[in-house]
């Protein structure tokens, strides 16, 4: 099922996600919501997507950087913490909740990250460059933090206030 992807303007990507529970690891909702939101993200041709971003204020995010072409490259990260963040890059970054505006945002160059699969069970990721880039984003979203925050007020009161016209004539 794809779901509808929640734009910039609706509350609930700005406010932080609840936990996934522990009864909720295993179970086939949570797998079926988890391979719901890689059809959604592969049908946007994005590379992450977050639980807010479909409405769901949930602490889960799946990130594939090969967009659907390799298998292995799927993640599923479910409660994520950042345990370590190394140097930085600078690159162009956009977010399907807010479709058309691309800036750049400097990132760490290495993140790595401690999260829980589907099953539950403890897993820990190290991604350089654009996966590190995806991971802290997507970790972004889940503590309702989106991309704009790391722009100058400049910049981010410029868009904010593009969005805003766009909503208003009714084309967001
Ligand atoms: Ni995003």
């Amino acid at each position: 099922m794809v779901y509808k992807i929640v734009k910039y303007g609706d509350p609930v990507l700005e406010k932080p996600c609840d936990a996934v529970e522990d009864t909720e690891f295993g179970s086939s909702e949570l797998r079926e919501f988890a391979e719901d939101m890689f059809e959604t993200m592969y049908s946007a041709k994005g590379v992450g997507l977050a639980a807010p971003q479909v409405g769901v204020s949930k602490r889960l995010t799946v990130i594939d950087c090969s967009v659907g072409e390799d298998p292995e490259q799927k993640l599923v990260l479910i409660n994520p913490e950042i345990t370590l963040k190394e140097g930085s890059q600078v690159g162009e970054e956009g977010c399907l909740s807010i479709p058309g505006f691309r800036e750049d945002v400097e990132r760490a160059k290495k993140a790595t990250i401690r999260a829980w699969n589907l099953d539950g069970e403890s897993i820990e990721v190290t991604g350089e460059d654009l996966l590190a880039r995806a991971m802290q984003h997507e970790l972004d979203h889940l503590n309702g933090i989106l991309f704009l925050s790391h722009l100058s007020p400049l910049k981010r009161d410029l868009i904010r206030r593009k969005i805003k016209k766009m909503i208003k004539a009714g084309e967001w």
